[in-house]
């Protein structure tokens, strides 16, 4: 494998970058916002924990002390999300770029699923990512500033995906804005990009995508792959730094898949999971049920 741990980038390819990552307690979106950091951006992280937040920024930010700053917030709001937005511009100055990071998944049959846990998946990454990128927008377009969105999707927007249905259509729509905007704002100087990563393992959501042995049939698995592993934190900081610098202001409306070849060699991620009984999906529920209830004990909003 390349080492992609070495920046093809000068250190100051995003100075003058104020960037918005939500969902950036955790994850990708903690991953990915050292890196920017480590190229001379300013990084704001919303989530909804407090304490993993102010761990998240200690983190990300060790390379620049007090480049990274946080909020607490549910991107699900739009409320909330305008009042974030409003204290960025006032204490801090326009963002610059807005990373829609933000989203909540599990996977479990489509028949299971309540009326709620449709709306809690779905409602995160749609609304939230309408959310957060209109309260920036207006802003840009109204203050004649330019922007750039990027909006973290998955290739299931081009597949479908079994079991994780209300995330299959979240980022569907979010897809759907993406390709619209772009064409809407173009003219203000906005760019709005996607990225769809194939996977790549990080704590959390590793965890609920994969909560037994047997989702080894599903396809987060690096034998599903054509590259024969994972993707990697490194590989996706690189897309993204280059997304969000100048060096692409002719690039918008496109969603880039980043997975290895996965999405051209088999079915839909999850597809290998119609083999598991009502047995395992009853196991993996409470597995994954377990991993939010220890996630929630520490929310403050
Ligand atoms: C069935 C479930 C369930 C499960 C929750 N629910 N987990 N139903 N099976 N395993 C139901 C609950 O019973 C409830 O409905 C409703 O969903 C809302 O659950 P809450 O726990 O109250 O919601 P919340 O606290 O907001 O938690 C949301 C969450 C959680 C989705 C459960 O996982 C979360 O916030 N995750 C954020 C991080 C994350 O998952 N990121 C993953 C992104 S990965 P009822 O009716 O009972 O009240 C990704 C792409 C991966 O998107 C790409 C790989 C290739």
């Amino acid at each position: 494998m390349a080492d992609s741990s070495k920046s093809i980038y000068s250190p100051d390819v995003l100075q003058g970058k104020r960037i918005l990552i939500t969902g950036g307690g955790t994850g990708l979106g903690r991953g990915v916002a050292a890196h920017l950091v480590q190229h001379g951006a300013e990084v704001h992280l919303w989530g909804r924990r407090q304490a993993v937040l102010e761990e998240a920024a200690a983190q990300a930010s060790a390379s620049r002390p007090g480049s990274v700053q946080v909020q607490t917030v549910d991107v699900r709001r739009a409320d909330l999300v305008d009042a974030a937005i409003a204290e960025i511009w006032a204490r801090y100055g326009p963002l610059t770029s807005v990373v829609n990071n933000a989203a909540a998944n599990f996977i479990a049959p489509t028949a299971s699923l309540s009326a709620r846990a449709f709306e809690t998946v779905s409602s995160t990454v749609m609304n939230g990512s309408f959310n957060t990128t209109h309260a920036a927008g207006r802003r840009w377009i109204a203050e004649g500033l330019p922007g750039a969105v990027l909006s973290m999707l998955t290739t299931w927007i081009w597949t479908g995906s079994a079991f994780v249905v209300p995330s299959a259509m979240g980022k569907t729509a979010v897809h759907a804005m993406t390709m619209s905007l772009a064409v809407e704002w173009a003219r203000y100087g906005i760019r709005v990009n996607a990225l769809a990563p194939g996977p790549i393992p990080t704590d959390y959501a590793w965890e609920m995508l994969n909560p037994t042995d047997k989702s080894s049939v599903g396809a987060t698995q690096a034998d599903q792959i054509p590259m024969r592993r994972v993707g990697t934190v490194e590989e996706l900081a690189n897309l993204v730094i280059f997304l969000l610098s100048d060096a692409c202001d002719y690039l918008t409306g496109e969603t880039i898949a980043m997975d290895g070849g996965q999405k051209l060699a088999g079915p839909g991620t999850f597809a290998g999971l119609t083999t598991l009984s009502d047995q395992d999906w009853a196991d993996i529920r409470e597995r994954s049920q377990l991993a939010s209830a220890q996630s929630k004990a520490q929310r403050t909003v």
